[in-house]
């Protein structure tokens, strides 16, 4: 391909933004990363080279909303190993706290070794020389080194959208080395948290030839800038959704249907053990019990969008949440009042913020979360800045959101306690805090944490 017409910006990421759903359709791809990176890269010229959710049939290179898109092959072994054990089995617990237990399994380290390279062979056809690298997340992280000893000259900036653990934990790793190395060959590493980044510092101070301080790193005479960028959304999409009287007109509908002088209390999550989906649970179930609420004046939505069902975890913690909302509806419901409505599906767009304007108190409590985007997403379409949020001390947006109602997931009195307050919190004092947070955002959109990452890389 003559250079000219080869892409400036080149993000890798384990996920194409869109994948293909059993109807055959093309649909967005899950989770936070897709839903910030994708209005970025809609708004520039660039391609995005990632697996396009399927090993069997990999489509050639296509445009998609002006994006475009380079699917990476990986054979269906390969894949269940790289991503599914090494990903999924072991960084991700490790760094999400090491919620559940990480396994250590040599022959998905390999895999990961061979898929990262392939990536990287896809990625260096996708660009020319000039171009800038974006490598994102926690599949990808030797993927900056590769890149680094094919191209030396070039600029790769890598971010990493989860939590970066303490180094007590990442320590438990045994291939903790070829890791921090692979990061090293960045100019700018990223995290979602101060917290994240001086854990990495740390980290590779610690465990490689890496000399410095918390911001800056010398490894090998170059410079590596660490920092936190805390990622954000597009909050133009989410509040022209939020005016648009279709939208507007469905939230009402949602609220009629489910009884117009209940309140709403709305959770959304991928389902995932780190959410902290069956604790949430318990302690509604608790404020039932103790009849601070009644089924009677309040609903309790949960949106759950399946995940990573090859899993084993994840469809243990599907089924615990099932087994949950089954008892506590088996107990408290009532004809035409339903203590928890559960939806185990991705919503679309326009219909997630109609849930988000019927609700009246939205929960987010996480055990531990990069960011969370769901906190982010409902700030911004309480164009009326109604609406309260619980927000769990273990999001990277507490770190932003401080008027948030902040809560331990884990004290149990605390749960019960939030939602209470939640429950009653005078109006003038919900419309300061919500006035406040959506300020905070209105600052910090998708966009402008694109352009400061990117500028830091140009700095590089
Ligand atoms: C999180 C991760 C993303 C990931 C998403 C969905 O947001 O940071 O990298 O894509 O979850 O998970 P999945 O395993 O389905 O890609």
């Amino acid at each position: 391909m003559p250079e000219r017409r080869r892409s400036k910006l080149v993000v890798l990421a384990n996920r194409l933004p869109v994948h293909r759903a059993g109807d055959g359709e093309w649909h967005t791809s899950p989770g936070g990363l897709v839903r910030a990176v994708l209005p970025i890269m809609k708004a520039r010229t660039g391609a995005w080279v990632g697996w396009p959710g399927s090993s069997s049939r990999t489509p050639r290179l296509w445009t998609h909303e002006g994006v475009r898109l380079w699917p990476v092959a990986v054979p269906e072994r390969e894949m269940d190993e790289y991503y599914g054990g090494m990903s999924n089995r072991t960084l991700w617990p490790l760094f999400h706290d090491a919620i559940r237990a990480p396994e250590f399994e040599p022959k998905w380290w390999e895999a990961y070794e061979s898929a990262n390279q392939r990536f990287v062979a896809r990625a260096l056809r996708a660009a020319g020389r000039r171009a800038q690298w974006w490598v994102h997340d926690y599949h990808l992280m030797l993927a900056p080194r590769l890149l680094r000893s094919a191209r030396p000259a070039a600029r790769v900036g890598f971010f990493l959208h989860i939590p970066f653990p303490p180094e007590e934990l990442f320590a438990w790793l045994p291939w903790r080395r070829q890791l921090l190395d692979g990061l090293l060959g960045a100019d700018v590493v990223g995290f979602q948290t101060h917290a994240a980044a001086r854990n990495f510092s740390r980290a590779a101070r610690r465990w490689t030839r890496a000399e410095g301080t918390d911001h800056e790193l010398h490894i090998d005479g170059r410079k590596v800038s660490v920092d936190a960028f805390p990622i954000s959304i597009d909050i133009d999409e989410f509040e022209s959704l939020a005016r648009d009287p279709s939208v507007i007109a469905r939230s009402q509908q949602i609220r009629r249907r489910v009884g117009a002088r209940r309140r709403i209390i709305l959770a959304v999550d991928r389902i995932d053990y780190t959410k902290g989906i069956e604790l949430r649970l318990e302690a509604f179930e608790a404020a039932l019990t103790r009849g601070d609420i009644t089924a009677d004046r309040c609903v309790l939505i949960q949106i759950a969008v399946p995940s990573r069902e090859a899993t084993p975890e994840y469809m243990e913690t599907r089924d615990r949440v099932e087994r949950l909302v089954g008892r506590i509806n088996g107990q408290f419901s009532t004809p035409g009042r339903v203590a928890v409505h559960y939806f185990r599906r991705q919503l679309a767009g326009d219909e997630l913020v109609s849930y988000y304007l019927a609700a009246d108190v939205m929960l987010v409590t996480p055990l531990r979360d990069g960011m969370n985007l769901v906190a982010k997403e409902f700030i911004a379409c309480r164009l009326d800045n109604s609406g309260v949020l619980v927000l769990s001390e273990f999001a990277g947006a507490a770190e932003q959101f401080r008027r948030a109602l902040l809560v331990n997931p884990r004290d149990f009195a605390a749960m019960g306690a939030t939602l209470n307050r939640a429950m009653s919190l005078p109006r003038r004092e919900a419309i300061m805090r919500m006035a406040i947070m959506r300020m905070l955002l209105r600052r910090h959109d998708v966009h402008e944490w694109a352009d400061t990452f990117l500028r830091a890389l140009e700095r590089a």
